[in-house]
Protein backbone atom coordinates (compact mmCIF):
# COMPACT_ATOMS: atom_id res chain seq x y z
CA UNK A 1 0.00 0.00 0.00
CA UNK A 2 1.28 3.67 -0.79
CA UNK A 3 2.80 5.42 1.84
CA UNK A 4 0.11 7.90 0.95
CA UNK A 5 -3.21 5.73 0.58
CA UNK A 6 -6.76 7.28 1.35
CA UNK A 7 -8.64 3.72 1.75
CA UNK A 8 -8.24 3.06 5.25
CA UNK A 9 -10.42 4.63 8.15
CA UNK A 10 -8.29 3.07 10.63
CA UNK A 11 -6.12 5.32 12.40
CA UNK A 12 -2.13 4.34 11.61
CA UNK A 13 0.02 2.81 14.70
CA UNK A 14 2.46 6.10 13.65
CA UNK A 15 -0.57 8.69 14.35
CA UNK A 16 -1.66 6.54 17.61
CA UNK A 17 2.08 6.39 18.98
CA UNK A 18 2.29 9.81 18.21
CA UNK A 19 -0.83 11.37 19.88
CA UNK A 20 0.27 9.44 23.07
CA UNK A 21 3.98 10.98 23.22
CA UNK A 22 2.45 14.19 22.51
CA UNK A 23 0.33 13.89 25.58
CA UNK A 24 3.05 11.88 27.70
CA UNK A 25 5.37 15.08 26.35
CA UNK A 26 2.99 18.01 27.06
CA UNK A 27 -0.28 17.88 28.97
CA UNK A 28 0.35 19.53 32.53
CA UNK A 29 -2.08 21.72 34.48
CA UNK A 30 -1.64 24.92 32.24
CA UNK A 31 -2.43 22.92 28.99
CA UNK A 32 -5.25 22.89 27.10
CA UNK A 33 -6.33 20.85 24.00
CA UNK A 34 -6.77 22.25 21.30
CA UNK A 35 -6.80 18.74 19.59
CA UNK A 36 -4.58 15.75 20.64
CA UNK A 37 -1.56 16.87 18.39
CA UNK A 38 -1.91 20.71 19.51
CA UNK A 39 -1.89 22.09 23.29
CA UNK A 40 -1.79 25.60 24.07
CA UNK A 41 -1.05 26.99 27.44
CA UNK A 42 -2.38 30.75 28.31
CA UNK A 43 0.35 33.55 29.41
CA UNK A 44 -0.91 36.00 32.30
CA UNK A 45 -0.18 39.53 31.44
CA UNK A 46 1.99 40.70 33.73
CA UNK A 47 3.70 37.38 32.50
CA UNK A 48 3.77 38.37 28.61
CA UNK A 49 4.58 42.30 29.52
CA UNK A 50 7.52 41.00 31.25
CA UNK A 51 8.70 39.43 28.68
CA UNK A 52 7.82 41.24 26.27
CA UNK A 53 9.84 44.30 27.58
CA UNK A 54 13.19 42.38 27.39
CA UNK A 55 12.18 41.36 23.42
CA UNK A 56 11.91 45.08 23.49
CA UNK A 57 15.07 45.59 24.70
CA UNK A 58 17.05 43.09 22.19
CA UNK A 59 14.72 44.86 18.99
CA UNK A 60 15.85 48.37 19.97
CA UNK A 61 19.22 47.03 20.48
CA UNK A 62 18.86 46.01 16.90
CA UNK A 63 17.56 49.21 15.09
CA UNK A 64 19.90 51.34 16.80
CA UNK A 65 22.39 50.47 15.03
CA UNK A 66 20.87 52.25 12.35
CA UNK A 67 20.94 55.20 13.66
CA UNK A 68 17.28 55.41 14.80
CA UNK A 69 15.42 57.07 17.54
CA UNK A 70 13.96 54.19 19.41
CA UNK A 71 13.76 53.89 23.34
CA UNK A 72 11.65 51.56 25.43
CA UNK A 73 8.99 54.06 25.29
CA UNK A 74 8.15 54.05 21.92
CA UNK A 75 5.26 52.08 21.32
CA UNK A 76 5.33 48.61 19.06
CA UNK A 77 3.66 49.90 16.38
CA UNK A 78 6.70 52.55 15.48
CA UNK A 79 9.26 49.87 16.45
CA UNK A 80 7.41 47.43 13.64
CA UNK A 81 6.91 50.29 11.22
CA UNK A 82 10.67 51.40 11.37
CA UNK A 83 11.55 47.85 11.17
CA UNK A 84 9.86 47.19 7.91
CA UNK A 85 10.46 50.19 6.50
CA UNK A 86 14.67 50.25 7.12
CA UNK A 87 15.62 46.73 7.83
CA UNK A 88 18.73 46.22 10.24
CA UNK A 89 21.15 44.20 8.50
CA UNK A 90 20.63 41.28 11.19
CA UNK A 91 17.41 40.42 9.92
CA UNK A 92 17.08 37.53 7.42
CA UNK A 93 14.95 37.74 4.26
CA UNK A 94 12.92 35.78 6.56
CA UNK A 95 12.43 37.99 9.41
CA UNK A 96 14.39 36.22 11.48
CA UNK A 97 16.45 38.66 14.23
CA UNK A 98 20.35 36.62 14.44
CA UNK A 99 21.74 37.88 16.92
CA UNK A 100 25.22 39.36 16.80
CA UNK A 101 28.41 40.46 18.27
CA UNK A 102 27.40 44.26 19.06
CA UNK A 103 23.97 42.68 20.80
CA UNK A 104 24.87 39.55 22.26
CA UNK A 105 24.01 40.84 25.63
CA UNK A 106 20.47 41.96 25.03
CA UNK A 107 20.28 38.37 23.12
CA UNK A 108 21.18 37.07 26.11
CA UNK A 109 18.93 39.20 28.54
CA UNK A 110 15.80 37.56 25.83
CA UNK A 111 16.60 34.04 26.50
CA UNK A 112 16.99 34.07 30.17
CA UNK A 113 13.30 36.32 30.54
CA UNK A 114 12.25 33.00 27.97
CA UNK A 115 13.31 30.38 29.80
CA UNK A 116 11.56 32.07 32.80
CA UNK A 117 8.36 32.04 30.86
CA UNK A 118 8.64 28.76 29.80
CA UNK A 119 8.94 27.58 33.64
CA UNK A 120 6.39 29.66 34.53
CA UNK A 121 3.79 27.71 31.91
CA UNK A 122 5.13 24.60 33.48
CA UNK A 123 7.18 23.82 30.14
CA UNK A 124 11.20 23.96 30.96
CA UNK A 125 11.35 20.33 32.13
CA UNK A 126 9.50 18.96 28.95
CA UNK A 127 11.99 20.58 26.57
CA UNK A 128 15.20 18.21 25.78
CA UNK A 129 16.83 20.15 23.12
CA UNK A 130 16.01 23.36 21.37
CA UNK A 131 16.12 23.16 17.57
CA UNK A 132 18.72 26.49 17.48
CA UNK A 133 19.19 28.69 19.90
CA UNK A 134 15.37 30.65 20.32
CA UNK A 135 14.85 33.67 17.56
CA UNK A 136 12.67 35.96 17.42
CA UNK A 137 10.89 36.50 13.96
CA UNK A 138 9.39 39.59 12.56
CA UNK A 139 6.50 38.67 9.78
CA UNK A 140 6.54 41.21 7.66
CA UNK A 141 3.31 42.16 6.32
CA UNK A 142 4.03 42.95 2.27
CA UNK A 143 2.80 39.99 0.05
CA UNK A 144 5.67 38.65 -1.29
CA UNK A 145 5.83 38.60 -5.08
CA UNK A 146 7.69 35.34 -4.99
CA UNK A 147 8.79 32.95 -2.55
CA UNK A 148 11.93 30.93 -1.68
CA UNK A 149 11.65 27.16 -1.53
CA UNK A 150 10.96 27.21 1.92
CA UNK A 151 9.06 30.32 2.35
CA UNK A 152 6.55 29.62 5.77
CA UNK A 153 3.79 31.22 3.50
CA UNK A 154 3.94 27.03 1.76
CA UNK A 155 1.76 24.39 3.41
CA UNK A 156 4.58 22.52 5.82
CA UNK A 157 5.83 20.58 8.70
CA UNK A 158 9.18 22.39 9.95
CA UNK A 159 10.36 18.85 10.51
CA UNK A 160 11.05 18.53 6.64
CA UNK A 161 14.14 21.31 7.69
CA UNK A 162 17.49 20.02 7.15
CA UNK A 163 18.67 21.04 10.74
CA UNK A 164 15.36 19.23 12.20
CA UNK A 165 13.62 15.33 12.71
CA UNK A 166 10.74 13.69 12.86
CA UNK A 167 10.81 13.97 16.16
CA UNK A 168 10.04 17.73 16.79
CA UNK A 169 7.31 20.00 17.93
CA UNK A 170 7.06 23.74 17.28
CA UNK A 171 6.26 26.48 20.01
CA UNK A 172 3.96 28.75 18.48
CA UNK A 173 4.29 32.25 20.18
CA UNK A 174 2.77 35.34 18.74
CA UNK A 175 4.17 38.56 20.35
CA UNK A 176 2.96 41.97 19.00
CA UNK A 177 1.90 43.04 15.58
CA UNK A 178 -0.98 42.51 13.35
CA UNK A 179 -1.98 38.84 14.36
CA UNK A 180 -5.14 38.98 13.52
CA UNK A 181 -4.23 39.56 9.48
CA UNK A 182 -0.84 38.07 9.59
CA UNK A 183 -0.75 34.72 11.53
CA UNK A 184 -0.70 30.95 11.45
CA UNK A 185 -3.11 28.42 10.03
CA UNK A 186 -2.76 24.66 11.39
CA UNK A 187 -3.81 21.42 9.46
CA UNK A 188 -4.32 17.67 11.15
CA UNK A 189 -3.57 14.65 9.25
CA UNK A 190 -5.93 12.11 8.60
CA UNK A 191 -5.85 8.31 9.79
CA UNK A 192 -3.64 7.25 7.49
CA UNK A 193 -0.73 9.28 8.97
CA UNK A 194 2.72 7.90 7.84
CA UNK A 195 6.04 9.28 9.85
CA UNK A 196 7.22 8.64 6.12
CA UNK A 197 5.29 11.72 5.47
CA UNK A 198 7.98 13.97 7.62
CA UNK A 199 10.85 12.57 5.29
CA UNK A 200 12.42 15.90 4.38
CA UNK A 201 11.03 18.30 1.60
CA UNK A 202 11.00 21.60 0.46
CA UNK A 203 8.05 23.31 1.66
CA UNK A 204 7.00 24.52 -1.83
CA UNK A 205 5.59 20.51 -2.58
CA UNK A 206 3.42 20.62 1.02
CA UNK A 207 0.58 22.06 -1.56
CA UNK A 208 0.90 17.85 -2.47
CA UNK A 209 0.47 16.95 0.66
CA UNK A 210 -3.44 18.93 1.11
CA UNK A 211 -5.55 16.13 0.84
CA UNK A 212 -4.05 14.01 3.10
CA UNK A 213 -5.01 16.99 5.81
CA UNK A 214 -7.81 18.94 7.08
CA UNK A 215 -7.55 22.57 8.37
CA UNK A 216 -8.17 23.72 12.01
CA UNK A 217 -10.40 26.16 13.26
CA UNK A 218 -7.85 27.80 15.70
CA UNK A 219 -7.20 31.01 17.61
CA UNK A 220 -3.87 32.51 16.93
CA UNK A 221 -3.45 35.26 19.53
CA UNK A 222 -1.23 36.96 21.59
CA UNK A 223 -2.44 35.95 25.24
CA UNK A 224 -1.50 32.32 24.51
CA UNK A 225 1.12 30.01 23.36
CA UNK A 226 0.67 27.06 21.35
CA UNK A 227 2.87 23.77 20.73
CA UNK A 228 1.68 21.03 17.67
CA UNK A 229 3.68 17.97 16.84
CA UNK A 230 5.22 18.07 13.53
CA UNK A 231 2.78 15.61 11.82
CA UNK A 232 0.81 18.51 11.79
CA UNK A 233 1.44 20.98 9.42
CA UNK A 234 1.13 24.56 9.28
CA UNK A 235 1.26 27.42 6.52
CA UNK A 236 1.74 32.21 7.59
CA UNK A 237 -1.43 33.19 6.13
CA UNK A 238 -0.61 37.13 5.30
CA UNK A 239 -4.15 38.73 4.28
CA UNK A 240 -4.34 42.24 2.01
CA UNK A 241 -2.96 45.52 3.63
CA UNK A 242 -1.71 43.52 7.14
CA UNK A 243 0.95 44.56 8.99
CA UNK A 244 4.00 42.82 10.92
CA UNK A 245 4.19 40.71 13.50
CA UNK A 246 6.49 39.57 15.88
CA UNK A 247 6.76 36.10 17.18
CA UNK A 248 8.75 33.14 18.20
CA UNK A 249 8.52 30.34 16.34
CA UNK A 250 11.18 27.74 17.97
CA UNK A 251 11.03 23.70 17.30
CA UNK A 252 11.98 21.48 19.79
CA UNK A 253 12.55 18.22 20.25
CA UNK A 254 10.60 16.97 23.82
CA UNK A 255 11.71 14.53 26.40
CA UNK A 256 9.85 11.42 24.99
CA UNK A 257 10.90 10.38 21.36
CA UNK A 258 10.99 7.67 18.88
CA UNK A 259 14.82 6.79 18.93
CA UNK A 260 14.30 6.28 15.48
CA UNK A 261 13.11 9.79 14.60
CA UNK A 262 15.35 11.70 16.10
CA UNK A 263 19.22 11.80 15.00
CA UNK A 264 21.76 14.92 16.87
CA UNK A 265 22.43 17.84 15.03
CA UNK A 266 25.36 20.21 15.70
CA UNK A 267 22.54 23.03 15.87
CA UNK A 268 20.43 21.32 18.58
CA UNK A 269 21.15 22.98 21.90
CA UNK A 270 20.31 21.38 25.06
CA UNK A 271 17.36 22.76 27.05
CA UNK A 272 19.72 22.73 30.49
CA UNK A 273 22.80 24.93 28.41
CA UNK A 274 20.13 27.37 27.84
CA UNK A 275 18.63 27.66 30.92
CA UNK A 276 21.87 28.40 32.96
CA UNK A 277 22.47 31.46 30.47
CA UNK A 278 22.31 34.14 32.98
CA UNK A 279 23.66 32.44 35.68
CA UNK A 280 26.54 30.86 34.62
CA UNK A 281 26.80 31.03 30.88
CA UNK A 282 26.63 33.02 28.36
CA UNK A 283 26.26 33.28 24.12
CA UNK A 284 28.45 35.16 22.46
CA UNK A 285 27.99 36.07 18.45
CA UNK A 286 31.83 36.70 17.19
CA UNK A 287 30.37 38.28 13.51
CA UNK A 288 30.11 41.47 13.78
CA UNK A 289 25.89 43.21 13.27
CA UNK A 290 27.23 44.79 9.73
CA UNK A 291 28.62 41.92 8.94
CA UNK A 292 26.19 41.03 6.00
CA UNK A 293 24.09 37.46 6.13
CA UNK A 294 23.94 35.78 2.95
CA UNK A 295 20.55 34.03 1.73
CA UNK A 296 20.56 30.51 1.28
CA UNK A 297 17.78 28.39 0.22
CA UNK A 298 17.07 26.66 3.14
CA UNK A 299 18.68 28.95 5.75
CA UNK A 300 20.66 26.74 8.12
CA UNK A 301 23.65 29.40 8.87
CA UNK A 302 22.47 32.06 10.26
CA UNK A 303 23.26 31.34 14.08
CA UNK A 304 26.40 29.23 13.06
CA UNK A 305 29.44 31.89 14.42
CA UNK A 306 28.22 31.35 17.93
CA UNK A 307 30.21 30.37 21.02
CA UNK A 308 28.58 29.22 24.85
CA UNK A 309 31.10 30.45 26.95
CA UNK A 310 30.99 29.12 31.04
CA UNK A 311 31.36 32.05 33.25
CA UNK A 312 33.04 29.89 35.97
CA UNK A 313 35.66 29.31 33.87
CA UNK A 314 36.68 32.92 33.18
FE1 LIG B 1 6.99 26.46 10.23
Amino acid sequence: MSKFSKKSNKISSDLIVRKNLFKRNFKNKNSKKECDLIFSYNIEKSLLNDFLSSVKIFVISCLNFKNKRVSQNTKWSKILKEISLNRPPNITHNGLFVPKKEISLEYNLMLTSFINLLKKLNLGHKIKYFIGPPQLRIKFGNKKKKFMPNSSEYLHSDAWTQINTKSCSTLFLPLVGDYKKNYVEFFYPKNNYNDQWLDKRYFMDGKNMINYYKKLNLQYTTKKCLIADSSILHQSVTKNNCQARLSMDIGLIPFNFKSKNYSNHSNHVPYEIIEKIGKDKIMIYKDSIEKKIKKTKVGTNTQANRQILSLDQQ
